[in-house]
C-alpha cells in the first residue's frame, strides 16, 4: 500500500486504488477503535469548519461526529442564510476568513466546481461535500466502504445504480470510485435521467464494464448490489419535469424477491424510492451506510491530519 499524499479532496476521480485502499484500512481500524470505547486524540488541538450552503443530515453530521472522535474540534454553518454570503459575500472570500478559524473545511455548496474555488483560495484542505450536482466524494469513499464491508470483496461484484443518475452528485462519484475495481456496473435511469456521457466515456476508455438500462426489474435479478437514488427535485429548473419522473423507480419488497442475495443502498435521504416494507430485509444496508459515515470521515480526516501536522502547517502555535 501507497503513502497518503492527499490533502484537498476535491472529486473521486482523484483517488488511486492503493489511496482508496488505505482509507478502507483505516477505517476499519476506526470502526474497530469505536466499537471497543477507545478514546482517540489523533485530532486533539485541531478545528474543523464545516461550511454547509445547501441541506444536509449525514454528511454535516457525520463529520462533525468524526472529527470530536478524534478528539478535535468543529466550528459549523448550516445554511447559506446565516453566513455573509447571504449579504453578497463571494466563496473565496468566506473561505479566506475561514481560513483564519480553522485547520481544514468540509465545504458543501450548490454550485459544480465550488470545491476547486474554495481550494484555490486557501492553503488550508478543503473537503469537497458536495458541489451542486457535481461530485460526493466522500460519500463514494463510504459507499465503496460500505460495499466492501456488506460482500466481503468489490473485485468481481455487479453493481446497479438506479434513479437520477444525471443530477445524482453521489452517483458520479461512486462509478469513478468503483471504477478503480473489476466491477460491472449497470446504469438504471429513464432516458431523462442517465449518466452524463462524460463520465461513461471516461469509464468506458479506462475499460470499464459499463451497461445502460431503464429496467429496473432485470437490474434486480442481475446485480449484487443496488443503489438507489432520489430524483432531484432541486435541481430540475421546471418543476413539471419533476412531477413526470418522480417515482420513475420504486424498489418493494414484491421486486426483490428475484434477488434475495441482493444489498440494497441509498446514500438517503429516501422519498419514495424505496418502500419502508424493504428496510426489514436483511440486505438493507442503507441505515449501516449512513453509520458507516462516521469510521470512514474519522479515517479521511486522520490521513490528511497527519499531512498538516507533517508540514507543521496547523496554523495553531504551540503554546509552551
Ligand atoms: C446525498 C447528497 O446530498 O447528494 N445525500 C448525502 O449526502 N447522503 C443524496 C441526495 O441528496 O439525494
Amino acid at each position: 500500500m501507497g503513502e497518503w499524499q492527499v490533502q484537498d479532496v476535491l472529486t473521486a476521480e482523484q483517488f488511486s486504488r492503493d489511496e482508496l485502499e488505505l482509507v478502507l484500512h483505516a477505517a476499519r481500524r476506526l470502526a474497530g477503535a469505536l466499537c471497543s470505547g477507545s478514546v482517540l486524540q489523533t485530532m486533539r488541538g485541531k478545528i474543523l469548519a464545516t461550511l454547509f450552503f445547501e441541506p444536509s443530515t449525514r454528511t454535516r453530521l457525520s463529520f462533525e461526529a468524526a472529527m470530536l472522535r478524534l478528539g478535535g474540534q468543529v466550528v459549523s454553518v448550516a445554511e447559506a442564510k446565516s453566513t455573509s454570503a447571504a449579504k453578497g459575500e463571494s466563496l473565496e472570500d468566506t473561505i479566506r476568513t475561514v481560513e483564519g478559524y480553522a485547520d481544514l473545511m468540509v465545504l458543501r455548496h450548490p454550485e459544480v466546481g465550488s470545491a476547486h474555488a474554495a481550494a484555490a483560495a486557501t492553503h488550508r484542505p478543503v473537503i469537497n461535500a458536495g458541489d451542486g450536482a457535481g461530485q460526493h466524494p466522500t460519500q463514494a469513499l463510504l459507499d465503496l466502504y460500505t460495499i466492501a464491508e456488506e460482500k466481503g470483496t468489490v473485485d468481481g461484484l455487479t453493481v446497479g445504480l438506479v434513479g437520477d443518475l444525471k443530477h445524482g452528485r453521489t452517483v458520479h462519484s461512486l462509478c469513478q470510485v468503483l471504477s478503480r475495481y473489476d466491477v460491472r456496473l449497470l446504469l438504471v435511469s429513464p432516458d431523462e435521467l442517465r449518466m452524463p456521457t462524460d463520465i461513461v466515456g471516461d469509464l468506458q476508455e479506462a475499460g470499464g464494464k459499463v451497461e445502460q438500462t431503464d429496467d429496473l426489474q432485470a437490474a434486480v435479478s442481475a446485480c449484487d448490489v443496488l443503489y438507489m437514488t432520489r430524483i432531484q427535485r432541486e435541481r430540475f429548473p421546471d418543476p413539471s419535469d419533476y412531477e413526470r419522473l418522480k417515482g420513475a423507480y420504486v424498489l418493494t419488497e414484491e421486486l426483490l424477491a428475484r434477488g434475495h442475495e441482493l444489498t440494497v443502498m441509498h446514500p438517503l435521504p429516501r422519498v419514495d424510492e424505496i418502500d419502508p416494507g424493504v428496510d426489514k430485509l436483511p440486505g438493507a444496508a442503507y441505515f449501516r451506510q449512513s453509520a458507516n459515515g462516521v469510521p470512514v470521515r474519522m479515517a479521511l480526516l486522520s490521513l490528511i491530519g497527519g499531512q498538516i501536522s507533517r508540514s507543521g502547517d496547523s496554523g495553531v502555535p504551540t503554546v509552551v
